[in-house]
């Protein structure tokens, strides 16, 4: 599993938003195998955005087994980020269940993709309180328990459209951009508590999203490396375990002086 030799986070409980699938799910398992119970979050079902299907519960479930196959206690939780009870919800449920939040994973966000004269409300809304209220709300919702931790750690999950924008992703890039912003200015308020707060900027990444995405827009996987690779200097799809990769870098105790950093995982995109 990615990364899992760098860090050892027996003892450790994690909590991974969007966990039902793709980066999440990877994040979800890594973090078990370097030994941390893990909290599984995901709305499990389908939205009026995006269009494109997301994860089920059968999903979570599986993911939870699979964090239960590496030895740990999996504790799976239907929730919504855009809800701030779902969200309180469910930190209490970690709280009571596993004891304590020492590692937070911010991952859980949807797209959609129109000139921004052509979004509706409801697609920005969307996409802003998932992608970037989502990521504000779940971390405060954690915060309490994350600054009793001895070394806590908060992960968000942003884009290269963080930091750079790209065409018809207005309401995605300025969420993004957003999620650029808390991680600095989380990172301020939660240092006096030795947590650090860090972003990762993926670039394309081989997931539902992507291929829901590009789906919805009739491209084929041809249109798609042309669309959002040709600017990767590697021009390769990453996959969810590179992502996984820099994560438990972040988490592990070489990087216990970095935060608020962002951290691309991007091919050499954000190179041009
Ligand atoms: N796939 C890419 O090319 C790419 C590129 C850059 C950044 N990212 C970012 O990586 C992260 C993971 O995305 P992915 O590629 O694994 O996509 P994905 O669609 O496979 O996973 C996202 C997960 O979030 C869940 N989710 C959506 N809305 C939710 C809500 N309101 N509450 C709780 N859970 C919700 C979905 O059910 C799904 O399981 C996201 O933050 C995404 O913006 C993805």
């Amino acid at each position: 599993m990615a990364g899992t030799g760098l860090v050892d986070l027996s003892g450790q409980v994690a909590l991974v938003t969007g966990a039902g699938r793709g980066q999440g799910r990877s994040h979800a398992l890594a973090l078990a195998g370097a030994g941390a119970d893990v909290a599984v979050l995901d709305v499990c079902r389908d939205l009026d955005v995006p269009a494109y299907p997301l994860a089920t519960r059968a999903d979570l479930d599986a993911v939870a087994a699979e964090v239960r196959a590496c030895g740990r206690r999996a504790l799976p939780l239907v929730a919504d980020v855009r809800d701030p009870a779902s969200v309180e919800a469910a930190v209490a449920a970690v709280e009571s269940t596993l004891g304590r939040l020492d590692v937070l994973v911010n991952n859980a966000a949807v797209v959609t993709s129109a000139p921004f004269w052509e979004l509706s409300e409801q697609q920005w809304g969307a996409v802003v309180d998932t992608n970037l209220s989502g990521v504000w709300r779940t971390t405060k919702a954690a915060s309490a328990l994350l600054r009793r931790s001895p070394r806590g750690r908060v992960v968000h999950i942003g884009s290269t459209g963080g930091v750079r924008a790209v065409p018809e992703f207005a309401h995605y890039v300025a969420a993004k951009h957003g999620v650029v912003g808390l991680t600095r200015a989380m990172a301020i308020e939660l240092a006096a508590d030795g947590v650090t707060v860090n972003a990762i900027l993926p670039g394309a990444v081989d997931s539902p999203m992507l291929a829901g995405l590009a789906d919805e827009l009739g491209l084929t996987p041809d249109d798609v490396h042309k669309r959002w690779l040709h600017d990767q200097l590697l021009m390769q799809v990453i996959t969810p375990d590179e992502v996984t990769g820099a994560l438990m870098w972040l988490l592990s105790d070489s990087a216990r002086h970095v935060t608020g950093h962002c951290l691309a995982v991007d091919g050499g995109a954000l190179a041009r």
